[in-house]
């Protein structure tokens, strides 16, 4: 089995001023390539900061985030960035740039590692394609529903052959139908081209599509759920 992801004792404080809030308390967490991990707890459990820590965009306080064989404290800045490029993240608000349309969306990651014109329209083709939306390529992220900018948002995620995805509720604002379409969409992504994939959630309907629930609360994983085996 191949480690991707790997935390211990891991603890993020937030300090507001005086007051110090402990988001993470002591996460061990390892995930292997090929499952599909939900990480279900109620809002304030710490879920989008242990997500952060994860996807190497926040450092944290104490303990271990291990990304592939990489331990995130011992990287610079400009290992760093490298290391992100390789993390395809999903946010809740999609956060797509609006003034783009879809095609040009999924085509930014890859201008940034340099990939050249007509190869980069076909990729960023290809993988709208994937997630169902080839006939909505050229539509603007406010010309489409909710559920079809996560779409563009995943496809995105994917345009640089990451090593895995992490998903910040990536239902959270879109309605239930929409919301079982896009699983199952997320779910062939691990089945079928065997991303690796941590989704966080508070939305227990959703941790059906995982082969493997974790519950986060306060800070601290409570129960790790039966492992199914992902393939
Ligand atoms: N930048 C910050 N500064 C201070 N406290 C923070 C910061 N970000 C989060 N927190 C606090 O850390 C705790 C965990 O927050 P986090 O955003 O990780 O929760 P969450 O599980 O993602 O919640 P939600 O489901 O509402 O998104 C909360 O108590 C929150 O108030
Ligand atoms: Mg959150």
């Amino acid at each position: 089995m191949v480690t991707v992801l790997e935390t211990s004792d891991l603890e993020k404080i937030y300090m507001m001023g005086n007051v110090s809030v402990h988001a993470l308390c002591g996460v061990n967490l390892t995930v292997e390539e090929g499952e599909f991990v939900c990480i279900l707890g109620p809002s304030g459990s710490g879920k989008s900061t242990l997500l952060n820590m994860l996807g190497a965009l926040d450092i944290p306080s104490h303990g271990l985030v291990k990304i592939g064989k990489q331990d995130v404290r011992t990287l610079n800045d400009y290992e760093l960035a490298v290391l992100r490029r390789k993390i395809g993240i999903v946010f809740q608000f999609f956060n797509l740039i609006d003034r783009l349309n879809a095609l040009e969306n999924v085509e930014l990651p890859l201008s940034i590692v340099n990939i050249k014109g007509s190869e980069r329209k076909e990729r960023a083709k290809s993988l709208l394609e994937l997630v169902g939306l080839k006939d909505r390529i050229l539509h603007n992220p406010s010309q489409l529903s909710g559920g079809e900018r996560q779409r563009v948002a995943i496809a995105r995620a994917l345009a640089n052959n990451p090593d895995f995805l992490l998903m910040d509720e990536p239902t959270g604002n879109i309605d239930s139908k929409t919301a079982d379409e896009l699983m199952n969409l997320i779910e062939d992504l691990n089945k079928k081209q065997g991303i690796t994939i941590v989704m966080v959630t508070h939305d227990q309907s959703m941790t059906k599509y995982a082969t493997r629930v974790i519950n986060l609360l306060d800070g601290q994983i409570k129960k790790t759920g039966e492992k199914i085996d992902a393939h």
